[in-house]
């Protein structure tokens, strides 16, 4: 793995303390998962998240609520009907999904796992809480690491490998290029083929050319890339080549769902333009 690529992944951190702020706003979250940076942020991008909506119809927080609530949807399938009771959340932030279902769920074990900083500053706002117990734990992972003790392989050693699991990426694909990404879910698909039954679920904007506003979505790519100080590639162009590109990383059984089709049963208003964001959900 380039030593550049790597050390680059350290800068997309401070972009979980925006959404935080969101999931707090749209009363997802506790306070205690707002961070004065997070409500800065999100006071400084006011003027630009308005003027999207105002002037192009593009609803920024509406994309996050899309992708977070359909990823909710999908967990609370599998631990309703197909009796899952591991959850291991990557990338986790500052997201309040893991409190949520462990309050909801008393049986679930729910591990969250980030960059080691990012995961030390969500144990202790879970610790100060007093959320923090045996089932809802927090650990340090590098998706880019492909041995060690911050390596996913490791990661997934500290499940019980006689359990079905769900594992969750939310707000991290688009940070990396393809290629980098699909060697991380190759990974993935070899780890979780070792379960009796194992749920990928993730979001990703695909580049979507078709798109009534695919120019805004050009200069909002641009923006992100350049607040994170790194770049926000997008992953596929289609439906079929979403299919095909999570085949060829060893999953066997891809869904693609697009959360504005179904924005009434998730809760949301109805979508005004076609939706840009895509969730994956994906068995081996
Ligand atoms: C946009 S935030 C999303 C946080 C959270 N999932 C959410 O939706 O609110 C991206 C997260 O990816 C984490 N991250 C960045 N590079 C990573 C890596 N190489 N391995 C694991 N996590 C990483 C960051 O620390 C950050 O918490």
């Amino acid at each position: 793995m380039p030593e550049r690529v790597r050390a680059s992944s350290a800068h997309i951190s401070p972009s979980a303390h925006y959404t935080g702020y969101v999931w707090y706003r749209h009363r997802l979250a506790d306070p205690a998962f707002v961070t004065p940076f997070g409500r800065f942020v999100h006071k400084l991008l006011w003027p630009v998240t308005w003027g999207a909506r105002a002037g192009f119809g593009l609803d920024i927080e509406a994309f996050l609520l899309q992708r977070h609530l359909q990823i909710d949807a999908q967990l609370t399938e599998a631990i309703e009907r197909r009796g899952v009771r591991q959850v291991v959340e990557i990338a986790c932030g500052l997201s309040p999904r893991g409190r949520r279902f462990c309050s909801r769920y008393p049986e679930l074990q729910y591990l969250e796992a980030d960059l080691p900083a990012m995961a030390a500053r969500k144990r202790l706002l879970l610790h100060g809480e007093g959320w923090l117990d045996g089932r809802h734990q927090v650990r340090a992972v590098d998706i880019l690491a492909e041995r060690g003790n911050q390596s996913l392989a490791s990661l997934l050693a500290s499940l019980d490998h006689s359990q079905p699991v769900v594992v969750i990426t939310e707000g991290l694909v688009n940070y990396f290029p393809l290629e980098l990404i699909e060697g991380f879910w190759s990974r993935l698909a070899t780890g979780l083929s070792d379960f009796p039954e194992a749920t990928y679920l993730t979001e990703l904007y695909p580049d979507l050319r078709e798109h009534p506003r695919y120019r805004q979505l050009r200069w909002g790519v641009e923006l992100i890339g350049r607040l994170t100080r790194g770049s926000y590639p997008l992953h596929y162009r289609d439906h079929a080549e979403i299919v095909t590109g999570f085949q060829r990383c060893g999953f066997a059984r891809v869904q693609v769902l697009d959360p504005s089709a179904d924005a009434g049963s998730l809760g949301l208003p109805a979508a005004r333009l076609p939706g840009l964001v895509r969730v994956i959900q994906a068995q081996v």
